[in-house]
This record gives structure tokens, C-alpha cells and sequence, in this order.
């Protein structure tokens, strides 16, 4: 079947229920988005999928055939994710970093959604879990490209 993943057709021949995630990881080598908890809980796995935020570990491949998926990979080619992602070394964000590329792709989704996003909207978006307790960072990375003040 044929992929678009960030801007570029890629051709993959695999079972039309392997999910997204080993795809991306296994077949196309972008290691960058990471396998969590396998159940769609924890949100480390998350792409973009026509701009939403996607679970890639529970969606399977033939689901997203003709969809624009966006990996971190490919994240600051966005000029939003480019400002998500200059915000995240600004505040330091990641501590251990496995959580961090599915949290840049969901404050990205979130902030080209909504350019400034209420302190209820940002609380509802950025729910990806991350063991090493960087929330208060990663808030006020998204305030920070949001211009709303801490
Ligand atoms: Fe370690 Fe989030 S930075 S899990």
C-alpha cells in the first residue's frame, strides 16, 4: 500500500492491520515516535494524522492510507512545530525524553488548532503521560508559544 508520511509517498507491502507504529519504526526506520504502552493510554506513540492527534499503536496501517501522517520527524518543518519544538529546548523540557516527541506532536496539533489556547484547553490537549513529571515544563512551553503569560 502507499503512505504519505511527511509530504513523501513511501511504499510499504505489510498485513493491512499491522498498526501504524511498527510501520513507521519497523519498516520505514523513523524511530523517533515511540512505543509506550500499546493501548493508546500513555501517548508516546502519537503522529499526526490530517493534522489530529493519532495513537499510532492502536491504528492500524490501512487506516491511513491517502491521510498526510506527520512524525516527529518532520515536525519543524511546520512553522508551528518548529516554534513548539524551539520552546521545548528554551524551557528544557525533556528529562529522560521518551515521552517528549509524542508531547511536541500534541502541543503542536494543539497550538495550530487553536493559536491561543485557554489554560482549560491546554489541561484538555496535553494528557500524554511522562514518568519523569515534566508537566510543568511542558505547560509552560505551550504558554510560551501561545504568548499567554505563566
Ligand atoms: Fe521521561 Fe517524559 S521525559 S517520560
Amino acid at each position: 500500500m502507499e503512505l504519505i508520511i511527511n509530504g513523501h509517498r513511501k511504499q510499504v507491502e505489510i498485513e493491512p492491520d499491522t498498526p501504524l507504529l511498527w510501520v513507521l519504526r519497523d519498516e520505514l526506520g523513523m524511530t523517533g515516535t515511540k512505543y509506550g504502552c500499546g493501548l493508546a493510554q500513555c501517548g508516546a506513540c502519537t503522529v499526526l494524522v490530517d493534522g489530529q492527534v493519532t495513537r499510532s499503536c492502536v491504528t492500524p496501517v490501512e487506516a491511513v492510507v491517502g491521510a498526510a501522517v506527520t512524525t516527529i520527524e518532520a515536525v519543524s518543518d511546520d512553522p508551528v512545530g518548529r516554534r513548539v519544538v524551539e520552546a521545548w529546548v528554551k524551557h528544557q523540557v525533556p528529562q529522560c525524553g521518551y515521552c517528549q516527541s509524542g508531547q511536541v506532536m500534541t502541543a503542536t496539533a494543539l497550538l495550530k488548532q487553536s493559536e491561543k489556547p485557554s489554560e482549560e484547553e491546554i489541561a484538555a490537549a496535553m494528557v500524554n503521560l511522562c514518568r519523569c513529571g515534566t508537566y510543568n515544563a511542558i505547560a509552560a512551553a505551550v504558554r510560551d508559544v501561545a504568548g499567554v503569560k505563566s
